[in-house]
């Protein structure tokens, strides 16, 4: 989907959506990295472990918060906790 949409942002010279589109689909495989491992570990008693999520661009990361969010550059101590 947002490949697309990206696309035509580029094409129509919109700056500000080819950005949130580029963040999008950037956030959206992180997304679904984690949905997989999620679901390769269901049921083995694998540990559990606090999401953090960028307010800004929704991108999510487990354990380690990163110092500045690698999709839009927000510092990571903004990042909210989701238990
Ligand atoms: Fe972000």
């Amino acid at each position: 989907m947002y490949p697309g949409m990206l696309d035509t942002a580029k094409a129509e010279g919109n700056k500000d959506a080819e950005i949130s589109f580029w963040r999008a689909n950037e956030v959206e495989k992180v997304h679904a990295a984690l949905y997989q491992g999620l679901m390769d570990t269901l049921g083995k008693g694998q540990e559990n472990y606090s999401y953090y999520v960028c307010p800004v661009c929704g991108y999510t990361v487990g354990k380690d918060v990163p110092d500045l969010c690698p999709v839009c550059a927000t510092k990571g101590k903004l990042f909210k906790k989701i238990d």
